[in-house]
């Protein structure tokens, strides 16, 4: 049998599937490293750590692995988006890496804007400039640690440091470099342009190659701290998401998932390069080669629902919590809670909005409060389909995955908001199984990722949307709406209150 690795580093662990031929996960493990928070919107890791807990979840799995180790033929990596690791001429990171949930650098989201022009920036790299992108960070660095910056000969992406810790190789795959501001992203080049404009030296910008393309292989080192073989082929991978897409077949046009991690994402396929949303969602570089995707992100999706249990039922289990929230009958009674706890992208890219509940009443119990949080943090996944939608794009079907793919009332909640058919797949593994199958497709075990998609995945189950609670949540859609406009001025006048 032969059987292929992927990594998927995430902003909590590092989490890695054991893969065989028939796209069956034989063994898992996760190794867990902790975030630097030293201020308040600061988020940062340590380069050193993904690399120790890679090598060591390897070693784990390699340990567990009773095979012939020149059975896995390669791996690959799916990537936390965004993160900035400034590295020194011999490739040494600078300093910690600033992650995508790190919101210091709104001063240099507008510095882009005022250097670069909104819509000329958005023209090129199809996006806003937004707080977690990797640009700011860029700049950030370059105002406040002038020392840091000068010594800096090249940027790269969390998973892009790993993997070249792995082979000594420096590269960037298009689907990560899409998320840092600095590509062209229709053009697929890096942006001189901007580069120019921003007085950043585009030497920096680390060789671009596709998702599946084969970098080298794992350098004798890491073979004899792994047991893995010295001929295990090291492919390129992709952004999380990206990964996230290939690992739920969003892989042609019309297919959708809608993603409820810690974030909240619903993503969509595209077949081209040149749509414009004008930055109302965004549109990246996909890990299948030359396609594209759209995506919206909400900050606090699953992470409103775990802030909620922790604050207000700490005592229960999730399934406690969510036991019940069936019966409570649409818009729970009367309830509508908006899940801006951290801010929010997708479409108000504002990182000063919080969240509400709108309409508590003295008959509202813990059930009402657990369902509009999930009806809430579901209604803000809908902004994004709703701008898709506005743009032409048909979305009947969505593949719903991550702790939001769990709950039945909630897949139901999904189909009945989204107005779509909700499909869960049999085993869902998110990114690290997309990561899996770009190193079985770059090891030639199939002819496109498609192929792989049909032989590895499978549908479970499907919920289809119940007409009379589309009709009333097309009209709790609209109040949801509503709420943002009503309580912006009022938590940006709050801001000042917050530590
Ligand atoms: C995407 C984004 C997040 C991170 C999470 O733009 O910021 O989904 O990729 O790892």
């Amino acid at each position: 049998m032969s059987y292929v690795i992927g990594v998927d580093l995430g902003t909590s662990a590092v989490k890695l599937l054991l893969v065989d031929k028939s796209g069956e996960v034989v063994k898992e493990v996760s190794k867990d490293y902790p975030l630097i928070q030293e201020k308040t919107g600061y988020s940062e890791q340590k380069p050193e750590d993904w690399v120790k807990q890679t090598v060591a979840g390897l070693k784990e799995l390699v340990q567990q692995f009773d095979g012939d180790v020149t059975e896995i033929e390669g791996l690959s990596f799916a990537g936390q988006m965004h993160g900035l690791v400034l590295l020194d001429n011999n490739n040494q990171p600078l300093r910690n890496a600033i992650l995508w949930n790190d919101t210091r650098t709104t001063a240099q989201c507008q510095e882009i804007y005022d250097k670069v022009g909104k819509d000329k920036f958005i023209g090129i790299t199809k996006n806003l400039a937004l707080e977690g992108f990797t640009l700011p960070k860029i700049l950030w660095v370059k105002e406040h640690e002038p020392e840091i910056f000068a010594k800096a000969t090249a940027f790269v992406l969390p998973k892009d440091y790993v993997r070249y810790r792995l082979t000594e190789a420096l590269h960037m795959d298009y689907s990560d470099a899409a998320g840092t501001s600095l590509l062209d992203v229709s053009k697929k080049v890096w942006s001189e342009e901007i580069c120019n404009l921003l007085d950043i030296d585009i030497s920096i910008c680390p060789p671009l190659v596709d998702s599946h393309q084969n970098v080298g292989t794992i350098t004798s080192k890491i073979a004899t701290e792994t047991g893995l073989a010295t001929s295990t082929a090291v492919f390129a991978g992709g952004a999380d998401n990206a990964c996230g897409a290939i690992g739920s077949g969003i892989l042609s046009e019309g297919k959708t998932f809608a993603s409820i991690g810690t974030s909240g994402v619903v993503l969509s396929y595209e077949p081209t390069g040149d749509k414009d949303y004008e930055g109302k969602v965004h549109y990246f570089n996909h890990g299948e080669k030359d396609a594209y995707y759209a995506m919206g992100v909400t900050l606090a999706a699953g992470h409103s629902l775990n802030w909620f249990k922790t604050t207000f039922a700490a005592d229960k289990s999730f399934e406690e919590l969510l036991d019940g929230v069936g019966e409570v009958p649409v818009g729970a009674n009367g309830l509508l809670f908006t899940p801006y706890i951290v801010g929010e992208r997708t479409p108000h890219a504002d990182a000063q909005i919080r969240g509400s509940f709108i309409g508590m009443d003295n008959s509202h119990t813990l059930k009402e409060f657990a369902r509009a949080v999930l009806e809430g943090i579901t209604f803000s996944l809908n902004e994004s389909i709703a701008i898709f939608r506005e743009n032409g794009k048909q979305i009947d079907t969505i593949y719903s995955i991550g702790g939001g793919a769990k709950n039945p009332d909630w897949l139901q909640m999904q189909a009945d908001i989204f107005d779509a058919k909700i499909v869960r797949l049999k085993s869902e593994q998110g990114p690290g199984m997309g990561a899996a199958m770009l190193a079985a497709y770059g090891s030639g075990w199939f002819s496109s990722l498609k192929e792989c998609a049909d032989a590895f995945l499978e549908d479970a189950e499907t919920y289809q949307p119940i007409s009379s609670n589309v009709i009333k949540y097309q009209e709790l859609f609209h109040l949801y709406k509503n709420v943002y406009k009503h309580t912006r001025e009022l938590n940006h006048d709050l801001m000042k209150f917050r530590k």
